[in-house]
């Protein structure tokens, strides 16, 4: 398998939605599929298809298509849903509750281990299935559980300073919602900006740019 960096950036960000169709295929009960018909379904050209899945080694066979369930696992596997990297959230206001208890971080290869806010009448509470813990307590949390990935939910002005400290305790990746650039201050460390708005914006752009 080719490593990370090898693979671009464009690719690994179209391979979660492979995954997705493909379930979606599985649970309809269709067992192979043809390049051509993924494309179809997909809105995407059946050569972009097999490009992507090339530089993976290429999953079809000529004149059967791509097995669903094998292709399914396959990039499940290249996505490291096998595998279980446990994960801390900072950050239990409304967006972290909600991101909490809404994402099933475990069907994609993470565990939610930790929460962690400062404020002290939110520490306590129970949220999905988890107390939430002072940051007070997120060395000791750290030494003991080594937590691999950190979702950041909290406001920007204070998101340089904890990712800091995260980075210090082991910290290897970031799902980050607050509205700051964590990536500009770490090169090794695996970045994902989310940023609702922009998704809005370019909404926003298609609908205001229809019919030019
Ligand atoms: P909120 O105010 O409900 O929750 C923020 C929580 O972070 C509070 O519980 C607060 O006590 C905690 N907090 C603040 N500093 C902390 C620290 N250093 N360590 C641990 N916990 C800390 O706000 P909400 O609505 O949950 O939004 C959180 C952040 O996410 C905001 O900055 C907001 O701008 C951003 N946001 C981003 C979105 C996106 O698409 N990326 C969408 C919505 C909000």
């Amino acid at each position: 398998m080719p490593k990370t960096g090898e693979v671009s950036a464009s690719v690994i960000k179209r391979l979660p939605r492979y995954y997705r169709f493909l379930g979606e295929l599985m649970k309809q009960g269709v067992e192979r599929i043809s390049s051509r018909e993924l494309a179809l379904r997909m809105k995407l050209t059946a050569s972009q298809i097999r490009q992507d899945l090339n530089c993976f080694g290429g999953f079809g066979q000529q004149g059967y298509g791509y097995h669903v369930e094998g292709l399914h696992e396959q990039i499940g596997r290249i996505l490291g849903v096998d595998k279980t990297l446990d994960t801390i959230l900072i950050g239990a206001g409304n967006l972290g509750r909600a991101i909490a208890s809404h994402i099933n971080f475990e069907s994609r290869g993470c565990r939610l281990t930790g929460i962690f806010d400062t404020n002290e009448r939110i520490i306590g509470l129970k949220v999905a299935g988890l107390t939430v813990m002072h940051n007070d307590d997120l060395e000791a949390f750290c030494k003991e559980h080594k937590p691999g990935m950190a979702v950041l939910c909290i406001p920007k002005a204070n998101t340089q300073k904890v990712a800091e400290q995260l980075v210090k305790l082991g910290v290897k990746a970031f799902w980050n919602f607050s509205h700051y650039d964590l990536s500009i201050d770490y090169e090794d460390i695996a970045v994902e900006n989310v940023h609702l708005g922009d998704s809005l914006l370019t909404l926003t752009y298609r609908v205001n740019h229809m019919g030019e």
